[in-house]
């Protein structure tokens, strides 16, 4: 797609740590327009990749986006967004976090931005690793919580759509349900014993790859049962063979 392309979006992302980084590798693939700001400064990385990078909050939403991303950390949100000067928006504006807990930035930003910015809350159930190779296949999961402004909303969505992603739109607090159960599971079986590595790999990969717990459930039993075998065994040749070495 080229930047002239109907299609390409001014998105400006706020927070350029490794999360931020990885999704501008895709969206200036595709020819988006992109802006960044971030607690520290990245402007060298920003040049060498044709980012236009902002030390200051107020020049960068002066840029006049279509969208604004945030990927800061989880904890730095409130922080981050209440530093914003909301009021040198331009135009009305599509807000779009990436945070992994989904239901705290949903509140957060519907108290805080202006009534006429729109809001999509996202989790991209993917990162760095898993999507090193493209984004085939890997769970793009959205909650529509304000929009007015369909047309850019889509036109966002299609970056996800058009790598591949499974598309799973998802209301925030369903998407925050399934995550504490699936963190339930990984800290029980975790704690068990930690040599159960196989299960573990299949617990988180299942929270990154899955939007339905039940079907993924199904999925990593066999793994689990698996390991679950080969730990036994492994606990009694161990075992005998301490035992042995008292005996002797
Ligand atoms: N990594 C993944 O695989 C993945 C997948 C899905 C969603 N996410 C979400 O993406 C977001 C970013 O994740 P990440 O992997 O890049 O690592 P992270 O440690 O969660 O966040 C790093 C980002 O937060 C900013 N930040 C941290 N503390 C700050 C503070 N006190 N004030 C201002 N900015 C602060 C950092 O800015 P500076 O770099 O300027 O210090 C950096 O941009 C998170 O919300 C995470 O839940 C990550």
């Amino acid at each position: 797609m080229s930047s002239s392309s109907s299609q390409a979006l001014k998105i400006g992302i706020v927070g350029f740590g490794t999360f931020g980084q990885f999704l501008a590798n895709t969206m200036i693939k595709q020819g988006h327009t992109l802006f960044a700001t971030s607690r520290t400064d990245y402007s060298h990385l920003c040049l060498q990749m044709g980012i236009h990078f902002f030390r200051d909050i107020t020049a960068f939403l002066d840029a006049d986006m279509d969208v604004i991303l945030l990927c800061t950390s989880i904890s730095s949100l409130s922080e981050v967004v209440g530093s914003m000067p909301l009021n040198c928006l331009e135009r009305p504006t599509l807000f779009v976090d990436v945070l992994s807990v989904k239901e705290h930035p949903k509140n957060l930003l519907l108290r805080v931005l202006p009534e006429e910015s729109d809001i999509l809350c996202t989790h991209p159930m993917f990162g760095p690793v898993s999507g090193k190779n493209g984004w085939q296949n890997l769970t793009f999961m959205f909650d529509k919580v304000r929009i007015k402004d369909e047309v850019t909303c889509s036109k966002f969505l299609h970056i996800f759509e058009s790598e591949g992603c499974k598309m799973v739109e998802m209301s925030c607090e369903e998407h925050d349900k399934a995550a504490a159960k699936s963190q339930f599971i990984t800290h029980t079986i975790g704690r068990k014993n930690q040599s159960w590595d196989v299960v573990l790999i299949c617990i988180v990969d299942y929270t990154y790859t899955t939007d339905s717990p039940d079907k993924s459930w199904k999925t990593l039993s066999m793994p689990y049962k698996k390991s679950k075998r080969r730990w036994s065994k492994q606990w009694r040749k161990d075992r005998t063979q301490k035992k042995l070495k008292v005996d002797a």
